[in-house]
């Protein structure tokens, strides 16, 4: 295996982290079959792993925030280097104009999938140590998380809460597409704010997903048994659709059945595909004459991260057994073969790499 140089603090903001383990996704096997990510300038490989927890061993001169043992949770992104960035000078790499963000573990920087690695301050989150069994899982959440800040943004243009419950999602109903990590806690983000929520994916049920899903409170409807008219009719008028699925055909299927005033946010990231039909002139109508927005949304903010951190403790009060279920498993690093390029299995699987 590679030997990769250990980091060292350089800068007094600066904190040494000692990394406990890492989460693989999607993203990193496009990354293992050349299909996404761009390793840093002038070096043939590209350290992974972006989902990562990890505890501090070190910390800079002038770290105000963090102590030796706490355990973080690191942000992904970082900004771009232009002045003129209004977002990237803000703090909200998330929204970078320029396209110049790098992101580690990703693009140009390499990313937290060693023994130990440093990172500012800045970029990082405390974890409660309650959350040490589930907090890899921060990472994925940030996705639901900006989105549902999106969402209420995209709403606050008209009286979108109908004012039936406490909750800000009460009496609204939601489709999640997909039944990956990032789908499973969409939908939990989804329940905890009040809706109703409905999981169309593709997996014929019972499997251990559906289980996972329904034992939430969630539907799980499988898109290989049930058409789209049918689940038209299960769902009743949709709100909101969170697509995690990162494939388009679902995806333009289901903004099909969208309600009036109702909102589809994209998340997953297809990697090019040939074309496919869709009804674009009907979309088109529709979308105009149901007042409908459609956005794309990627992650994170500070923000993100934080309500992330909050939602994880709320999982864990309500459904302890799920949200453990949704890391299938941990495994040494030796295993990174077949979990990158080996067939897709389980939920979320995660790489122990230290305590
Ligand atoms: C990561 C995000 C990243 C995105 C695009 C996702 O897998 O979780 O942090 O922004 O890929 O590169
Ligand atoms: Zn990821």
């Amino acid at each position: 295996m590679l030997q990769h140089p250990a980091p060292a603090i350089t800068a007094p903001t600066e904190v040494r982290i000692k990394t406990i383990e890492v989460g693989i996704c999607g993203t990193d096997r496009e990354i293992c079959s050349f299909a996404y990510g761009t390793p840093p300038e002038r070096s043939d490989y590209l350290v992974l792993g972006h989902e990562a927890l990890g505890r501090v061993v070190e910390v800079g001169p002038r770290v105000t925030g963090l102590r030796v043992g706490d355990l973080v949770v690191p942000t992904v992104r970082r900004p771009c280097p232009h002045g003129h960035c209004v977002s990237c000078r803000d703090g909200r790499q998330d929204f970078c104009f320029t396209g110049d963000f790098t992101e580690r573990g990703i693009k140009m920087v390499h990313g937290y999938m060693t023994e130990f690695f440093v990172e500012d301050e800045a970029h990082l989150n405390v974890v409660p140590a309650g959350l040490r069994d589930i907090a890899v899982l921060v990472e994925p959440l940030t996705v639901a998380e900006k989105a549902l800040t999106q969402l209420w943004q995209v709403q606050s243009r008209l009286n979108w809460s109908d004012g039936s419950g406490p909750t800000p999602g009460a009496g609204k109903t939601a489709v999640v597409l997909g039944a990956g990590p990032v789908g499973i806690l969409g939908a939990m983000a989804l329940l905890v704010r009040g809706f109703r929520v409905f999981v169309y994916s593709r997996s014929t049920d019972p499997n251990p997903k559906s289980d996972l899903v329904n034992s939430i409170g969630a539907r799980y409807v499988s898109s290989d048994k049930v058409g789209l008219a049918d689940f038209a009719d299960l769902t009743g008028p949709i709100d909101m659709v969170y697509e995690a699925v990162g494939v388009a055909k679902i995806a333009f299927d289901v903004m099909k059945i969208l309600r009036l005033n109702g909102v589809f946010i994209f998340t997953g990231i297809p990697a090019e595909q040939p074309a496919i039909p869709v009804e674009a002139d009907t979309l088109m109508r529709q979308v105009v004459l149901k007042n409908q927005a459609i956005i794309g949304t990627v992650n994170a903010d500070r923000d993100a991260f934080q309500n992330a951190i909050r939602d994880l403790s709320e999982f864990q009060k309500r459904w302890p057994a799920a949200i453990r279920n949704v890391i299938s498993g941990r495994h040494p690093m030796e295993n990174y073969r077949e979990l990158l390029l080996g067939k897709q299995t389980g939920i979320k699987q995660v790489i122990t790499i230290g305590q």
